[in-house]
């Protein structure tokens, strides 16, 4: 039996809204966080059932012990909150690059190390990270960076966290995610065209991957590439 709720950093838009609307059908505990509480407490609301949202700045991990003291006992953690830069090495700025690189690889562990010992023997935590880690693209410096970050890092805290289990996906383009559904269609159809499958990923074929890798007892230490075979062309 479940004990505890399903927490989802970066609750209230793109995947992980789409996780955390699963699993609240399911009738499960559910809390969404997003940067500011109110909107991601009319997010919640929105999600229905019993979810309810809070706020949390991951680019800030000192303050994210005082954020999650509310949350009680945690089943499942899924951490997919992204705040994009576009960087290059020859245009670089500074200060969006340190704000993704902390974001993303402190304050993404240092929500672990403080949920971690509210969580059980079956527990187990899903992080997002990204095909830009093998897919460069111009301005796509500090994403591949952290992206590939996460993808060792989900080698340590499963060794670390145990019998907790520690995974992490890698979507390709998601093609209905609020950050691509609106781009031009000739930039999507490049994508398109470059997967064996002749189809971008869709944010329901990530949320199934995620309850996969939240559910199944023998996973851990795994990164998942959901890509539609895009890494094979
Ligand atoms: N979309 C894709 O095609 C794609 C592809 C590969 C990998 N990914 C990865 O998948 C994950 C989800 O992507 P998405 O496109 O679905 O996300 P999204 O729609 O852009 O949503 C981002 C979430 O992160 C939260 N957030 C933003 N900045 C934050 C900060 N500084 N501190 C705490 N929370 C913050 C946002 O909350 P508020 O806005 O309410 O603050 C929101 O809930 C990301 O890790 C991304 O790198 C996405």
């Amino acid at each position: 039996m479940a004990e505890g709720a399903v927490v989802v950093i970066g609750g209230t838009s793109g995947m992980g809204r789409e996780v955390a609307a699963f699993y609240a059908g399911q009738g499960r505990d559910v809390v969404i966080s997003g940067r500011d509480a109110q909107r991601a407490q009319a997010v919640a609301t929105e999600i229905g059932g019993r979810t309810v949202g809070i706020g949390l700045e991951l680019a800030e991990p000192e303050e994210i012990g005082t954020r999650l003291r509310g949350v009680d006992r945690v089943q499942h953690l899924v951490i997919a909150a992204i705040d994009r830069d576009e960087n290059t090495a020859r245009d670089y700025d500074v200060k969006r690059a340190i704000r993704l690189a902390t974001l993303k690889l402190v304050g993404y562990t240092e929500v672990v190390h403080v949920l971690h010992d509210r969580m059980g023997e079956s527990s187990s935590v899903v992080m997002f990270g990204g095909l830009a880690k093998d897919r460069p693209y111009p301005g796509s410096t500090t994403v591949t960076t952290v992206n590939g970050g996460i993808s060792t890092m989900v080698h340590t805290l499963a060794v670390e966290l145990a019998p907790i289990r520690v995974n992490a996906i890698h979507p390709a383009i998601v093609g209905d995610s609020p950050y691509w559904r609106d781009k031009p269609e000739a930039v999507l159809e490049a994508f398109r065209s470059r997967t064996p499958l002749g189809r971008l990923v869709c944010m329901r074929d990530v949320v199934d991957a995620v309850a996969f890798l939240l559910e199944n007892p023998s996973v851990t230490g795994v990164n998942l590439p959901v890509d539609g075979g895009w890494l094979l062309m």
